[in-house]
């Protein structure tokens, strides 16, 4: 499956296999990587490092191939990219709903399109932990794009229900987004609201969304095209892989629909000989392609489907309603460790269409 046009990104394993990992072609052979940086930026999707998370211990330790190592912890690209992750600490018997399928995960899509003896256990290919690889090669891609003075950077702008700092009118400091990403709550404006309503939907056995913003800083005029070579063609693909990923907006998105043109429009203006517009409701992107302004777009993450109430569902051997009670080890929500996913699934966005750009210039 081709979503991008230089790199191909795949992402191989399920979530209780031994392994999960992801293969990147089209990476720039000789840039290199900093693994242990990598290794940081991952740390921010682990579970149990937040509030609210599963206490399934997630260890993510990558193993590195087709790439040469410099022996400082630097990496030099040498071909396709690959990253391996031993599954370490799993349970299978908890998490298996062949059966009774799940309301609102992927059991029953599953089944209807791989037929019951598909592996399902604990959401198979379907389950946030294949966020682990992206994480990892997006790090990767994060690095190359801040070579490029292009930064990535994502925090919940909402947690149930809560609304917090957003890039509306304009975007947040880079500084103070990064800031908040050891904790990233304190984005919220009630912060202890938002993680009292999380706790107590946890506590009922229930679960809640949010939404996560993103901004990409120092983003070139001139980048994407047209249709499906659009930039927001590009991210929303991208983004939309995230498991739990309901909704994507770019700038003011769903708000512009309800304005005039003279509200909505951006006007221009020419600042220290530079072209800029005086806001950014259009999220930096015009007909596909970069107008030079931070690139901003929100992604709605829906609430963990697996929750412990019980729910109506259906046995599918014998045809009939049923309910169930989840098991297992799940997050209350997804929203805190779907911060580093965003900001992965961004990066290989933009680098595949940064680096479609460096391609066509060479060829100028
Ligand atoms: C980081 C992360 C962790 C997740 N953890 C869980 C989980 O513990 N339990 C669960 O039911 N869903 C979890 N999900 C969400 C499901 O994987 C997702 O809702 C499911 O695959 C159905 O896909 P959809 O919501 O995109 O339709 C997680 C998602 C992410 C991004």
């Amino acid at each position: 499956m081709k979503v991008f046009d230089v790199l191909d990104v795949n992402i191989f394993g399920e979530s209780h296999s031994p392994e999960i990992g992801a293969t990147v072609t089209g990476l720039p052979v000789g840039e290199t990587f900093d693994a242990g940086k990598v290794a940081e930026f991952a740390a921010r999707r682990k579970s149990g490092k937040y509030l609210f998370s599963t206490p399934r211990r997630e260890e993510d330790l990558a193993v590195w191939e087709g790439a040469q190592a410099l022996g400082d912890g630097t990496y030099r690209l040498d071909g396709p990219l690959t990253v391996r992750i031993v599954n370490g600490n799993i349970r299978p018997a908890d998490y298996t709903y062949t059966v009774t399928p799940r309301p609102s995960h992927a059991d029953y899509c599953a089944w209807v399109k791989d037929g019951e003896n598909a592996a399902r256990s604990g959401g198979g290919r379907f389950s946030g932990r294949m966020t682990a690889p992206l994480v990892a090669v997006g790090g990767v891609a994060k690095q190359l794009l801040e070579r490029r003075g292009i930064l990535v950077a994502a925090y919940i702008g909402e947690l149930a229900g809560v609304k917090g700092g957003s890039y509306s009118p304009t975007p947040p400091d880079y500084r103070t987004v990064t800031a908040c990403h050891e904790l990233p709550l304190p984005m919220l404006s009630s912060a202890d609201e938002a993680a009292a309503r999380a706790k107590a939907a946890a506590a009922r056995g229930d679960s809640v969304g949010g939404v996560v913003e993103c901004v990409i800083y120092g983003m070139p005029a001139g980048i994407g095209d047209a249709l499906f070579g659009g930039m927001e063609s590009k991210l929303a693909a991208a983004v939309y892989a995230i498991p739990a990923v309901k909704g994507v907006e770019f700038g003011a998105g769903f708000g512009l629909a309800r304005m005039t043109g003279s509200e909505a429009n951006d006007p221009f203006a020419v600042r220290e000989g530079k072209v800029v517009t005086l806001k950014n409701d259009s999220g930096g992107i015009n007909g596909g392609i970069t107008n030079g302004m931070p690139v901003t777009f929100r992604a709605a993450f829906r609430p963990t489907p697996s929750i412990s109430l019980p729910q109506k569902t259906v046995d599918l051997a014998h045809m009939t309603d049923t309910e169930i009670t989840v098991k297992g080890r799940h997050d209350a929500t997804v929203v805190p460790r779907a911060v580093a996913a965003v900001e992965a699934a961004a990066a290989l966005a933009v680098l595949d269409a940064v680096l479609d750009a460096e391609r066509q210039n060479r060829n100028r």
